[in-house]
């Protein structure tokens, strides 16, 4: 018979090649605590409906408390040998208390098993993402506050479109991340449930108690059925969708970061913190840490895909397959959060040049659009208007100035309707200053978008 823990229908051992390529030691290994855990709430529940005495649940209990104190520090080494986290544990627990270890096992099969360890895992992470991502829409927020007036070019096309108001470009990532927040709070919905219990995909003939087990782990309630249960990874999927979402707003962000801080843009400048400098060229500044998050965005696109590409078209219920599905998770828990701080942190250091932000604006042509809307305000049909804006920004390039530097009599070459007042419209401040519609870039919309953020920032 093999010495395996499911050994007994078998007379060989398995390949060695086999076992270590089978094993998930290494991976679920991050599931340690989590595996313990759900045993000790197992082994409670099982004594709870009379399937285990009192002393047998003490014995495991004082057993698995043991190995989670020893696993901690450090002192437990498990084997691949024993393949996963769930067969390492256990025959620790045999080592330590013997057969009545093989007890814990009762109505539980490692299907379920896992699926409550991994559910542990994310719903014990989850808050601390969502409270990182609250805590960089602060520092955003923040940032607005000190910025509502600090004036610069928005862009369409990387080209320079409107003048904005740079808090007004915070705010839309604080936008944005409202809205992962408001994923990853939806996640958890999916996550909180507890798939202990059903066994290995049927359910069990011992009189348990899911709802006992679920209540002991701080679950909100058992999945509703036994099937689902032990298949379900959607709760993953999601987390990974959302993180790939969060991740690609981050990158957005990232790639400006590196723009700005060229040399050809200037706008702001990271502190040396969060810049490295080159080996050979000695003036060097690099924004590193966001080109690494640019670069780790595409890693959790990669986890996401790869785990939808493991779940399409998996027959129910539990598949080896599912074993596939924890390394991506584990690996973008690991990014996001120091991703998150670290952004936090780069943002509350980094110096706005303002001055080079407002010359930027001050030395193109993004008033050409007040100058179309003065004149249709005057009564020129829009498209017109936006024609002889057109000719004027010609104009300009031809000669070699900008929009406010053409004389009233020149301007009176392509339009009567102009009259002085024109150049204050034209001036950046004004052209934000005059924008009032809902969510817009005025200094005064602006300013409400932060007082609202900072209102709903129960944070
Ligand atoms: N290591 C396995 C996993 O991560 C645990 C579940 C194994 N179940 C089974 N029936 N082989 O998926």
């Amino acid at each position: 018979m093999s010495e395996k823990l499911w050994g007994g229908r078998f007379s060989g051992d398995a390949n060695d090649l086999f076992l270590k390529l089978g094993a998930s030691i290494n991976v679920d290994i991050k599931m340690a605590n989590e595996d313990i855990d759900g045993s000790v709430a197992h082994a409670k529940m099982l004594n709870h409906s009379g399937i285990i005495t009192d002393d047998e649940l003490n014995q495991i209990v004082s057993g698995l408390s043991e190995i989670k104190t020893e696993f901690n520090n450090g002192d437990l080494e498990f084997s691949y040998q024993n393949e996963d986290i769930h067969m390492n544990v256990e025959s620790v627990l045999t080592e330590k208390i013997g057969p009545v270890a093989g007890k814990l096992h009762t109505a539980r099969s490692r299907n379920d098993q896992v699926a409550l360890d991994f559910h542990l895992y994310l719903k014990n992470r989850l808050p601390d993402i969502i409270s990182l991502i609250k805590k960089f829409q602060d520092e955003l927020v923040n940032l607005a506050d000190q910025n509502v007036e600090t004036i610069m070019p928005g862009y369409t096309h990387l080209q320079h479109a409107q003048p904005i108001s740079y808090a007004h470009y915070l705010m839309a990532y604080y936008e944005m991340l409202q809205r992962d927040v408001e994923r990853f709070e939806f996640n958890q919905k999916h996550t909180d449930l507890s798939p202990i219990g059903a066994a290995a995909l049927a359910g069990t003939t011992f009189p348990t108690d899911p709802h006992y087990t679920a209540g002991l782990l701080g679950f909100q309630k058992p999945y509703n059925n036994s099937i689902d249960a032990v298949s379900d990874r959607d709760f993953a999927i999601e987390f990974l969708s959302n993180a790939s979402i969060l991740m690609m707003h981050l990158s957005r962000l990232c790639e400006e970061i590196c723009l700005w801080s060229s040399y050809e843009f200037k706008y702001i400048e990271l502190s040396d913190e969060f810049s490295t400098g080159s080996s050979i060229m000695p003036q060097k500044k690099n924004p590193d840490m966001c080109e690494l998050i640019r670069g780790k965005t595409g890693v959790v696109y990669g986890h996401l895909t790869a785990l939808l590409a493991t779940m399409k078209s998996l027959p129910l219920a539990y598949n080896k397959d599912l074993q596939e599905d924890k390394d991506g998770v584990f690996d973008t828990v690991e990014n996001i959060a120091p991703i998150l701080t670290l952004l936090t942190e780069m943002v509350a250091t980094m110096k706005v040049n303002k001055d080079k932000m407002l010359e930027s604006v001050q030395t193109d042509f993004s008033n050409a659009t007040e100058l179309a809307d003065y004149l249709s305000a005057k009564g020129l049909p829009f498209r017109q208007a936006h024609r002889i804006a057109g000719e004027l920004v010609a104009e300009c390039i031809n000669q070699g100035c900008y929009l406010q530097d053409l004389s009233l009599e020149k301007l009176h070459n392509y339009s009567e309707l102009f009259e002085a007042d024109i150049y204050e419209d034209l001036k950046p401040d004004v052209a934000i200053q005059r924008r009032r519609s809902f969510g817009s870039t005025g200094f005064t919309e602006v300013q409400k978008q932060i007082n609202n953020a900072k209102l709903k920032g129960d944070h």
